[in-house]
């Protein structure tokens, strides 16, 4: 049977506990799992495309089987390109399914032959999203209940209020 690839789309500005369990357990299900920094019209981003590589890329690293890339065009497009067959995102609320019900859909009708596969959150990280990460950290607040230990001082320090 031929490799199966999934796609793992998002801003990840920056990334969080939220995300880092999604792209683990798609790494259990899938062959390689491709995590896309992917750009969205409706928002700007704090971090660079390279740094949000680079932090997604730290908390990976003992994922074997997951690669990080930056894409600056339609998803559907690149998915189609590398031959993957699933696109994979996080759910959290009934906030989020509007959208992403949007977006599945859309993806759909521009490339068929990928499922959008949607994984319920843990429910510790029900309230886990990168705006809110900014949220506190821009007030020098407390940030290592969000986002995994190992860049939590880097976000930190990206994000501290100027003195
Ligand atoms: O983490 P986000 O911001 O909710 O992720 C949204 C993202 C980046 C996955 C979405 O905006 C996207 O796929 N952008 C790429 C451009 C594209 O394909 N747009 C059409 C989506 S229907």
């Amino acid at each position: 049977m031929s490799e199966r690839i999934a796609v793992c789309p998002g801003s990840f500005d920056p990334v969080t506990l939220g995300h880092l369990d999604i792209m683990t357990r798609a790494s259990k299900l899938f062959d390689r799992v491709i995590v896309l920094v992917s750009s969205n019209y409706e928002k700007k981003p704090c971090f660079s495309a390279e740094e949000r590589m680079e932090l997604i890329r730290e908390v990976t690293k003992n994922l074997p089987n997951i690669e990080v890339r930056t894409h600056d065009g339609l998803l559907a497009d690149y998915v189609r390109n590398i031959g993957a067959c699933a696109i994979v995102k996080g759910l959290r609320a009934m906030t989020d399914f509007e959208y992403e019900f949007q977006m599945a859909l859309a993806n759909r009708k521009l490339y068929a032959d990928a499922e959008t596969v949607f994984m319920v959150t843990k429910s510790e990280n029900m309230y886990v999203s990168s705006s809110v990460v900014k949220n506190i950290a821009s007030y020098g607040g407390d940030i290592s209940g969000f986002v995994p230990p190992e860049i939590a001082g880097r976000i930190a320090e990206r994000l501290k209020p100027k003195a």
